[in-house]
């Protein structure tokens, strides 16, 4: 049946869904040239709304992942788009409405994120609730995305972005914040790290009960080895980690999560408690059984919601990434009953800053390295987890509380020298996470291509314009047309076919 779309702020603009499944092969290249060296696949998972929620409302965790991928390869581009068939899709769309239901959901405002429990009836009793709509990334040959909390890691082929299904060795992860609801149903936070040598990919679970905390290294073949954190200081929403050649980095925020809260006060699921200390775990990556060193720092309180990377040096690790004032989330200190919730970068800004470690003492300090609002941080991912130089990330301009994305910003991080490319003044469009490809498989660190999707969801059409590292300034070397604006889509990544 039909609907209309819902008359919310998660629907509007640079957020209106992309309710069809496209194919373009040859795309339009309506500037310069694609490097005919580039030979891959940039893919990018994003919420997209198909129907309403049992409850009505559309919270965007609940909201079916939709996978954009955009294959290179001898100067050519092709373009798909395509949901990702769940079981939770199929289940709904064999039923051709929503099914599903959940504790933080229904309420009809900035509470309603389905982040916590789906109450379980005999319809969706067995069926994970994932939705795989918040980062997707390539893995022993194949492309995975992942929800954050929300289910199962799944598979797609790299080509035709058909779902696959469920990795095997999803069985062999922890739960997250949910209780598994069938065989396989598990978790894997969004932004696992990878060794690009080994393929060994460096994942982990976080949950609102104790252990709050579960690292898991999945090794290609798809054994999984795992390690609890039993003694983590509280719970936190850990989406992000560092990764240096020693060690898994994980901070704990006082940024946390509580599905009690929501049962007994009917407020959101999250809390932001600037009394408890940022404390950072590191975990001996070779051996994650072993003893964990922790460092309770006295930073002030600000929020790292996603990382650039790491450098260790002269008994030194400095931990750089965009520090936030807060996270961009929506809490009870900030917001009545009703409200709606203003979206992400709205509420709160960052910029690039470092934290750094005494390695001696443990003593921590922070700094701000840049002035200008910056997010959405990406890096060559080859060199994860050995040091690097280079960081690539999405600039802006504060707006009020928080901040406008427009233009690409290229950090060399031992000189702190910019290179800046404005995408966009005044005109409605949204400037997306940005991805590195090496010029060859064997260039130096930084030395390749950056892939920007933006989309003009005015003027209904997208773009992915390809810049240089040699000089982001003189603009796209090209720029690849599509005929309609691009979902939105936190993040991506690029696959090297070469
Ligand atoms: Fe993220």
């Amino acid at each position: 049946m039909g609907y209309p779309l819902p008359d919310e702020v998660a629907f509007k603009g640079p957020f209106a869904p992309m309710r069809f499944e496209a194919t373009v092969e040859e795309c339009i290249v309506s500037q310069g040239e694609i490097p005919k060296e580039l030979s891959g696949g940039f893919y990018r998972t994003g919420p997209t709304w198909k129907r309403p929620t049992k409850q009505g409302t559309n919270p965007l965790l609940s909201m079916d992942g939709m996978v954009q991928g955009l294959v290179l390869d001898n100067g050519r581009a092709d373009f798909r788009n395509r949901w990702i068939r769940t079981p939770k899709y199929v289940l709904e769309e064999g039923r051709q409405h929503g099914v599903f239901e959940w504790l933080d959901s229904g309420f009809g405002d900035w509470r309603d994120f389905a982040y916590g429990d789906v109450t379980r009836d005999a319809l969706t009793c067995g069926v994970p609730q994932g939705t795989n709509n918040i980062n997707i990334f390539p893995f022993a040959g194949e492309v995975v995305a992942l929800s954050e909390q929300g289910g199962p890691p799944i598979a797609l082929d790299p080509i035709t972005l058909d779902t696959k299904g469920i990795v095997p060795w999803s069985s062999k992860l922890s739960a997250g914040v949910h209780l598994p609801t069938a065989f396989g149903d598990a978790d894997l936070a969004a932004h696992p790290k990878w060794d690009h040598e080994t393929g060994t990919l460096y994942g982990w679970n976080y949950r609102d009960v104790a252990p709050y905390v579960t690292i898991h290294v999945i090794n290609p073949d798809g054994r999984v080895e795992s390690r609890d954190l039993d003694d983590a200081p509280y719970n936190t929403v850990a989406h992000d980690i560092w990764l240096t050649p020693e060690w898994i980095v994980m901070p704990f925020q006082p940024f946390t999560i509580s599905q009690q809260q929501v049962r007994e006060r009917q407020v959101g699921i999250w809390g932001w408690d600037e009394t408890l200390p940022i404390t950072l775990a590191l975990i001996p990556r070779d051996d994650i059984q072993g003893k964990v060193r922790w460092i309770k720092t006295d930073l002030p309180p600000q929020y790292v919601m996603h990382t650039m990377s790491a450098n260790v040096e002269n008994g030194k690790l400095t931990l750089d990434a965009p520090v936030f004032n807060r996270p961009p989330f929506p809490f009870e200190q900030d917001l009545k009953v009703g409200e709606e919730v203003a979206l992400f970068f709205s509420v709160a800004k960052s910029f690039l800053g470092r934290w750094t470690v005494d390695l001696a003492t443990g003593a921590t300090s922070s700094e701000q390295l840049s002035d200008r609002p910056s997010e959405l941080p990406k890096v060559d991912e080859r060199f994860y987890g050995k040091g690097y130089r280079f960081g690539f990330q999405v600039g802006g301009v504060v707006k009020r509380k928080g901040m406008s994305m427009n233009s690409l910003v290229v950090t060399d991080m031992h000189t702190m020298s910019e290179q800046v490319y404005q995408i966009r003044s005044g005109e409605p469009a949204a400037v997306l996470e940005a991805t590195f490809a090496p010029r060859r498989p064997d260039s130096p660190e930084g030395d390749g291509y950056i892939i920007v999707p933006v989309s003009w969801w005015a003027d209904k059409r997208g773009q992915y314009l390809i810049f240089d590292t040699d000089d982001i300034t003189k603009g796209p070397v090209c720029t690849i047309d599509l005929p309609f604006a691009l979902g939105w889509t936190p993040h991506g990544h690029w696959s090297d076919f070469r």
